[in-house]
């Protein structure tokens, strides 16, 4: 079967199929073409940022068809519902605090506590997400470092070769209405600030909350380009990289087999109790690795330990993204 399909009932059903077992679909919205995942699915979520060759992992938009939905991953407030009144469906994201509860992968997140949410107003991606029933992630569906899709030959150009016919899809709607990603406003502090212009601009938010609204660039406590956000979830003990063996009291984050790791001072790595080790993924699987990752560190991350020890990963593939993480990570620890 070919990679892409035009959008029809069919071709619907048979795309929210491949998301919910853990395909790509590219999909059209009114911004750009999206490349979606599940957004509950770490191991989906890790072959987006395979796919587009991303070096550092940035949070995502999780895109939404109900705001029922929506509420039970995003802690929502006045300002976003005047917003959502306003400006959805449409290409506007809004970042809210993340639910303590929220189902969605904390790779999507980027193990940040809060979350970018959006519910895109083209048709086919509100049938896709009702169809597949999760929400989905969706960045621009190309490679990265490259130009914005917003036809499906643009995608099948960039990411064809990065997709799997078998297991992926490109939705093919005509070009996109917008063409620009959505501008994503920030909510979770006290003021409204712009992170990413879009076609909503600043005067019509600010019109729509009665209250000024700034944009990033301005202000002098400058939030926060995805890149420096990423530096925000660090463990508060501290994280030691590239492992061989454990110092007395620290836990550790594996990769692989433990059998051969030693505890300095005597004892085994695979003798420690169950709240001080995890494994990232013993069949040494780096989407699962992915998946993990910020899930582990957060659960090895108590006051009790002395540190976190984690061993190595390779640095090739999806590796660089992982390797890049953990040194963003321990740095800052
Ligand atoms: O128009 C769009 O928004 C497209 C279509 C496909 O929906 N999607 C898109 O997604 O552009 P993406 O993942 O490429 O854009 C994510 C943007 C980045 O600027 C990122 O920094 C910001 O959203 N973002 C995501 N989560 C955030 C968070 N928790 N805090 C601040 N910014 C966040
Ligand atoms: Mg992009």
């Amino acid at each position: 079967m070919s990679l892409i399909s035009t959008v029809s009932d069919e071709s619907i059903k048979r795309a929210a199929e491949r998301l919910k077992s853990g395909g790509l679909v590219a999909m059209p919205t009114e911004t750009v073409y999206g490349l979606a995942a599940n957004a509950l699915d770490g191991r989906a979520v890790a072959r987006v940022f395979e796919a587009k060759g991303r070096p550092q992992f940035n949070p995502l938009i999780t895109h939404y068809a109900e705001l029922s939905e929506l509420k039970r991953d995003a802690v929502w407030n006045d300002l976003a519902e005047a917003l959502a009144q306003a400006f959805w469906p449409g290409p506007l994201t809004l970042v809210l605090p993340r639910r303590e509860d929220a189902r969605i992968s904390e790779l999507a997140t980027a193990g940040l506590t809060t979350m970018a949410v959006r519910m895109p107003a083209h048709r086919a991606a509100q049938d896709l997400i009702r169809a597949a029933g999760v929400p989905v992630v969706a960045p621009s569906a190309n490679a990265s470092g490259t130009i914005s899709p917003t036809a499906p030959a643009h995608v099948a150009d960039s990411l064809g070769a990065a997709l799997d016919p078998a297991r992926d899809m490109i939705l093919a709607a005509g070009p996109c209405k917008v063409g620009i990603e959505s501008t994503v406003v920030d909510l979770s502090g006290p003021q409204a600030v712009i992170l990413r212009p879009g076609t909503v601009t600043a005067e019509e938010i600010s019109r729509v909350l009665e209250r000024d609204v700034t944009y990033a660039a301005d202000s002098t406590d400058a939030p926060k380009s995805p890149g420096q956000m990423l530096r925000h979830y660090a463990p508060s003990i501290p994280l030691r990289l590239n492992a061989i063996d454990l110092e007395p009291g620290e836990a550790l984050l594996a990769f692989g087999p433990v059998k051969f790791m030693g505890i300095k001072g005597g004892g085994a790595a695979s003798d420690l109790p169950e709240d001080m080790i995890r494994n990232l993924s013993e069949e040494r699987d780096l989407h699962e690795v992915a998946a993990n990752l910020f899930v582990m560190l957060r659960a090895l991350d108590q006051p009790g330990h002395k540190g976190i020890a984690a061993m190595s990963i390779p640095a090739q593939g999806l590796g660089i993204a992982l390797n890049d993480r953990l040194k963003r990570a321990a740095a800052t620890g």
